[in-house]
Formats: structure tokens, C-alpha cells, sequence
């Protein structure tokens, strides 16, 4: 199962989410790969694994479908431990930006699905994390997945570009990938006090957007664990925020 997450708009918890999804999966004896397509790599430096000497990143394994002089890897090179058993990664690289063009002009938008295909026996999930524009490696994760799931921060910008990111996934699904599904919305740094996101959340479920039924409370937890550089699960595994991301994963495992 390959699922991404997306959302054009920045700071909803694309980063968060994923690494403490994949860090739950993980937790649970699934063995599990994250890949970091964010130039701004908040997944790597989570999981503590930005090397100085950026070895063995997205960038190499991209880099490596253009430049013919250079001895090719395995993928499987590119899977890096983390402190986590059955956690991996696929680092993210700040140096990404300067391919895009290359690999767009030479119509390299499949490589990733190539990649994945071949990683996908060997991972029981994998989770994609992407930056926030609808660019040349959001469209590859997005050719190559089985899922995209659509964290929001329950605010009126979210549900606004909800309508556009719809139309934009539905073509993508027409056009390259039919089995790519919306696996759902998620409702993320939710305040149970306050009335509007609740308003926000009911108001897209009468638009027919699939909104998860379990919301992600907002908690300052999260920002220490990005500190510590340790997944939730690890860091606070009994706290309302971990458990609220257990229930989510368990919602999406049982779909
Ligand atoms: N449930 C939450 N509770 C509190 N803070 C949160 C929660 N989820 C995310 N945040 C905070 O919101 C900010 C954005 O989160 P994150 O970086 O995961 O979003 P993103 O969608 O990956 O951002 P970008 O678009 O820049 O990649 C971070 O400061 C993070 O700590
Ligand atoms: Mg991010």
C-alpha cells in the first residue's frame, strides 16, 4: 500500500502526520519506508537523518535516471535505517529544485512509479511526503501510489482549495493512474472548543468530501517530539495526540 500525503497549502501536517503514521504502522511489526519529496525535508530531519553529506538521497535516486556517466545504485540503497525498528527512509535533499526542469523536459514523471513498483514487494507501506505545490514530484508520488490522503487545519483557506485539489487529483487519476483514490480528508490540529472547525468539517461532509472520522487535536506535544526528533509514538505514546493518531491509522487500516 503506497499512500501519499498532499495538500497544496503549506502547514496543514503533511510532515507531522506522515512520519507518525508511518511511525505507527511501523510500531505495529509493518515494515515501512517514508519518502521525503520536500526540498524543505521536515520527514528527515524528524527522524534525525539529514546528513551533511546528503548520500543516498531522493536527489541520487532521481539524479540518477539523467546522468548516464554516473554508476547506477540499487533503489534499495536509497532506504536508510532510522532509529526505529521496521522504520525506513528515502531522505529528502534540499538540491531536488535544481532537477525538477531536467527531469520535466526529458519526461522522466514515471521514474518514481518505476521505483516504487519495485520497492512495493518489499515494504508492507509506504508513505510519501510532498511538498506543498502540485510540482513535477507531487504529480510523480501521485502516478505511482495507491492513495493520497488530504491532511487540513480545518480553517476556511483548507476547505477552499479543497474544490481545485479535487478537480486537479481527478484528472490525474484519469490521465495516468485510475487507481489512485482519496482515501479521505483529515481533519488535523483540531479544536474541540472552538465552532468553527466543527462548522468547516460538517459543511464538506454535505459537499460529499470524505472527512475521517477521527480528528487530530492540536497540541503543542507535537511540536516537542519534532524537537526531540522522535515520532510520537516513541516520545509520548500515551498521550491524547498519540492516541488520536493511533485511531487514525487504525480507521485507514481497516478501509
Ligand atoms: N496536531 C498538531 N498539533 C499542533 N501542531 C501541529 C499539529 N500538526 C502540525 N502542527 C504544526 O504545524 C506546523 C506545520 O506542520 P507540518 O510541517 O507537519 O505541515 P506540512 O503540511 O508538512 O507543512 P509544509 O507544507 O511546509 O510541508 C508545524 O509547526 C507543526 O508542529
Ligand atoms: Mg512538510
Amino acid at each position: 500500500m503506497i499512500r501519499v500525503l498532499f495538500n497544496k497549502k503549506g502547514g496543514v501536517g503533511k510532515s507531522s502526520l506522515t512520519v507518525n503514521l508511518a511511525a505507527i504502522a511501523a510500531n505495529n511489526g509493518l515494515k515501512t519506508l517514508i519518502i521525503d519529496l520536500d526540498t524543505q525535508c521536515n520527514s528527515t530531519q524528524y527522524l534525525d537523518l539529514l546528513q551533511e553529506n546528503q548520500e543516498n538521497t531522493i536527489f541520487e535516486l532521481f539524479d540518477q535516471t539523467i546522468s548516464f556517466h554516473i554508476k547506477r545504485k540499487d533503489t534499495f540503497e536509497f532506504c536508510h535505517k532510522t532509529q526505529q525498528p521496521n522504520l525506513f527512509i528515502i531522505p529528502g535533499s534540499c538540491n531536488l529544485a535544481e532537477l525538477e526542469s531536467k527531469l520535466d523536459s526529458r519526461h522522466k514523471i514515471y521514474k518514481l512509479r518505476e521505483s516504487l513498483q519495485q520497492l512495493k514487494p518489499h515494504f508492507d507501506r509506504i508513505y510519501i511526503d510532498t511538498p506543498p505545490a502540485l510540482n513535477f514530484y507531487t504529480l510523480s508520488a501521485l502516478i505511482g501510489a495507491d492513495s493520497c490522503i488530504i491532511p487540513i487545519d480545518c480553517d476556511d483557506f483548507s476547505r477552499q482549495g479543497l474544490y481545485s485539489l479535487q478537480l486537479e487529483i481527478e484528472e490525474i487519476k484519469q490521465d495516468h493512474n485510475e487507481k489512485l483514490k482519496i482515501e479521505g480528508i483529515i481533519a488535523n490540529q483540531f479544536m474541540a472548543q472552538a465552532k468553527l472547525p466543527l462548522q468547516i468539517i460538517d459543511e464538506l461532509k454535505k459537499e460529499q468530501f470524505y472527512v475521517l472520522n477521527t480528528f487530530i487535536p492540536q497540541s503543542i506535544k507535537m511540536k516537542e517530539s519534532h524537537q526531540k526528533k522522535k515520532p510520537l509514538i516513541n516520545y509520548a505514546p500515551k498521550h491524547k495526540l498519540t492516541q488520536a493518531l493511533v485511531a487514525l491509522h487504525q480507521e485507514l487500516e481497516a478501509q
